[in-house]
């Protein structure tokens, strides 16, 4: 039994079929960084791999003077630059033949209305039946003016039978609580909650997705995964770069705001998490909500959270600037670019285990990591001069950049003493899979085209994350400290202080 559509597909698979069907992506913001470093190179990869759908087509929409063949030229610079798979010429002549571009305003009716026209053209002449994604990679300030345009327009009306619309938007979805409310009251008065896909690229991370196939697909690490075993966990996302030409965004929101709201606390999430029933979006969403509604801040944050902003330094052999030195940035500017804070998690598996994060740019090395700390041996029937260089056994899961699975455990050292030293087990994606890794936004983009939603965080995850940052930010903007820290090291060292009074250490970067 197979369908028409795809020959290979059994029709009782109930599973979405993984390669998208007829559509049209309209890309706002397509001159931004984001566009030519991620979302145009991801196109052509996922159509290099045979994903999009003969008649698919881009549409750019921005606020330049350009006709299709420069769009086409920019995103042919950008694919050339950034593309993951290689080069196509007859992959990239199909797809560029499916580009085009609207100039305009956001600001301009009659440039949303040649905008209608050109995707109603489309559907006629490439066969993209209607569908249209619209992704909002622009700052939120124009997010209200754009989706009233679509509306105004007939863009985002999708009553043509069987046709769908769905709208992408990017983080930072608001600042805080109330902001990310209001942004959602703005998208919602024109989309229904179901056509709307949240981006957190972290979600589309071949190695975040794993730590619930690691998780949940085996049995050796559920008996382990609670408050009996675990002693902490500490999950990092450090940078060695520092803000680039970014000022814009990042001055005033920070690094909390910037992937702590976001990145990090879907990686507790995903962590934390019970078991979901299925993979639906439904259920997995749930799970990842009762989690965050779990979280605690702890009550001093005097105590529990750091931050910090780096000063000028060595990266790699090169002298780098200060924050405060970065181009656009104010001299008196208390924005963080480092911040680390404790929570705790009020639910039986968790209680009594905090779970540290941190982030922070410039520092020694880029490592992305959620490391399990296990509890030591209730008793060690060893000398104490054996185990001086025994730690704590340790499960780490690697995001990025060498990804993979540790297991850190003491072994005896070869000899005629006993002595036991820590030692590591590597699972590495490089050596057991000759299958490459998607980006991040490959996965994503197609999720958005083919409808298939467990991978984008819903409102209500959005908000509970907020309601953890809110007290932290709201702290640090009366009271908290801000310390310098030089680039090219470990971070402030306040954050050392931290987990020093509890009588841990971060991992060393
Ligand atoms: C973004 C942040 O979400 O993630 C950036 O806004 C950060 O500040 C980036 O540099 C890091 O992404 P990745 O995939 O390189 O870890």
């Amino acid at each position: 039994m197979t369908d028409a559509a795809n020959p290979l597909r059994d029709p009782r698979d109930k599973r979405l079929p993984r390669v998208a069907g007829p559509c049209v992506l309209v890309l706002f913001g397509v001159t931004g960084d984001l566009s030519r470093k991620k979302l145009l190179p991801a196109i052509y990869d996922l159509a290099n791999r045979g994903l999009l759908p003969p008649g698919f087509s881009l549409v750019g929409f921005a606020r330049r003077d350009w006709e299709n063949e420069d769009f086409r030229q920019i995103a042919y610079e950008s694919v050339k630059a950034h593309a993951r798979t290689p080069f196509r010429e007859d992959v990239w002549t199909h797809l560029s033949e499916g580009m085009h571009f609207v100039p305009g305003e956001f600001s301009d009716p009659g440039a949303f209305d040649a905008l209608a026209m050109a995707v109603k053209e489309l559907d006629e002449s490439r066969g993209t039946g209607g569908n249209y994604a619209f992704y909002l990679s622009i700052p939120p300030k124009f997010f209200p003016q754009v989706v009233e345009q679509l509306q105004r327009s007939g863009l985002a009306d999708d009553r043509k039978e069987g046709a769908w619309r769905r709208v992408v938007i990017e983080k930072p979805f608001g600042r805080d609580l109330k902001t990310a409310l209001e942004l959602n009251d703005t998208v919602h008065r024109v989309f229904p909650e179901e056509s709307i896909f949240r981006i957190d690229h972290y979600l589309g991370k071949e190695t975040v997705q794993n730590i619930l196939a690691m998780r949940f697909a085996n049995t050796m690490f559920e008996p382990i995964w609670n408050r009996s075993y675990v002693d902490h966990v500490q999950i990092t996302m450090a940078e060695d770069i520092g803000i680039g030409g970014r000022a814009g965004y990042y001055d005033g929101i920070g690094a909390a705001r910037d992937v702590i709201q976001n990145h990090l606390l879907q990686l507790l999430a995903l962590t934390a998490m019970e078991e979901p029933t299925s993979f639906s979006a439904q259920s997995v969403r749930t799970e990842k909500a009762k989690i965050l509604s779990s979280v605690r801040v702890p009550g001093d944050l005097t105590v529990s959270t750091a931050r910090g902003q780096y000063a000028a330094g060595w990266q790699g052999g090169v002298s780098v600037k200060g924050y405060l030195e970065e181009e656009g940035i104010p001299a008196d500017s208390r924005t963080e670019t480092y911040a680390a804070v404790k929570l705790e998690i009020d639910n039986r598996r968790w209680a009594g285990v905090p779970f540290y994060l941190r982030t922070g740019k410039r520092l020694s090395r880029r490592v992305t990591e959620v490391a399990m700390v296990f509890q030591q041996a209730p008793h060690l029937p060893f000398s104490h001069t054996d185990t001086e260089e025994l730690g704590q056994n340790a499960l780490v899961m690697r995001v990025q950049p060498d990804e993979g699975i540790t297991v850190r455990f003491g072994s005896k050292v070869p000899g005629t003493s006993m002595e036991i030293r820590d030692v590591n087990m590597d699972f590495a994606y490089g050596e057991s899979f000759t299958e490459a890794s998607p980006e991040a936004y490959e996965r994503l983009l197609l999720d958005v085209l083919i409808g298939d939603p467990p991978l984008f965080p819903r409102q209500e995850e959005v908000e509970l994350s907020w309601r953890i940052l809110d007290p932290i930010e709201e702290y640090w903007a009366s009271r908290g400290g801000l310390d310098q820290y030089t680039s090219g090291g470990y971070g402030p060292d306040s954050a050392d202080e931290l987990m020093a009074r509890d009588g841990r250490a971060w991992r060393r970067l």
